[in-house]
């Protein structure tokens, strides 16, 4: 099933894409948000596995020279390298951690997605993340790189301010994986 989501998602997301950028958007949907990419001066990969929501979208006119559209489910079709970064806005995703590991396989830096939270969306950095939390000293949110999981650490809530609320700690494997994949 296809739903878009709203302007304010679409139009923080494109914040942190800048002309130019190669960019890889993984379950696209009617290609309105790879669209917008383009005409901001990007090249764009998209990837739908809905053969219908992609001819859909040829409603809106033939797709501009920058897009390359693609057919396919992204968890089998082999990644492209040299992305500049990723797209993955699908609040119910549950394959997060699988496209985060072919992601760094080609080399691909950062990922905007609305997937771990199933709500706003966020820039991902996938360079080397905190390992894991440290128990004793982590307090706050975390987001796990390998599994999408989210969390608060508790710990003396003496200790949980605003500074602490503010803050997300991206780890790579969290109480609930503990750094292992089933995929
Ligand atoms: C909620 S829609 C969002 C579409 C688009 N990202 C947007 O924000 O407008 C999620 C899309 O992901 C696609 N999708 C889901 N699983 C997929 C997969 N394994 N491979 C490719 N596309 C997938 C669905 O077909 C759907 O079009």
């Amino acid at each position: 099933m296809w739903a878009p989501y709203d302007e304010d998602t679409y139009r923080q997301a494109a914040t942190w894409i800048k002309a130019g950028q190669r960019v890889l958007d993984i379950g696209a949907g009617d290609l309105r948000f790879a669209r917008r990419l383009t005409a901001q001066g990007c090249r764009v990969i998209a990837i739908d596995n809905q053969w219908s929501i992609l001819m859909r979208s040829l409603q809106d006119g033939p797709l501009p020279s920058g897009l390359l559209a693609v057919c396919a489910d992204a968890r089998g079709f082999p990644f492209p390298s040299g992305m500049d970064t990723a797209v993955l806005l699908m609040r119910h995703c549950m394959d997060f951690g699988l496209y985060v590991r072919k992601l760094r396989e080609v080399g691909c830096l950062s990922l905007i997605t609305n997937a771990r939270w199933g709500m706003g969306v966020e820039y991902v950095p996938l360079e080397p993340a905190t390992p894991t939390l440290d128990a004793a000293s982590t307090i706050g949110w975390y987001a796990c790189l390998t599994c999408g999981k989210i969390g608060f650490q508790a710990s003396d809530p003496n200790a949980i301010d605003d500074s602490v609320l503010d803050q997300t700690l991206n780890i790579e494997a969290c109480p609930v994986c503990q750094g292992f994949t089933s995929q």
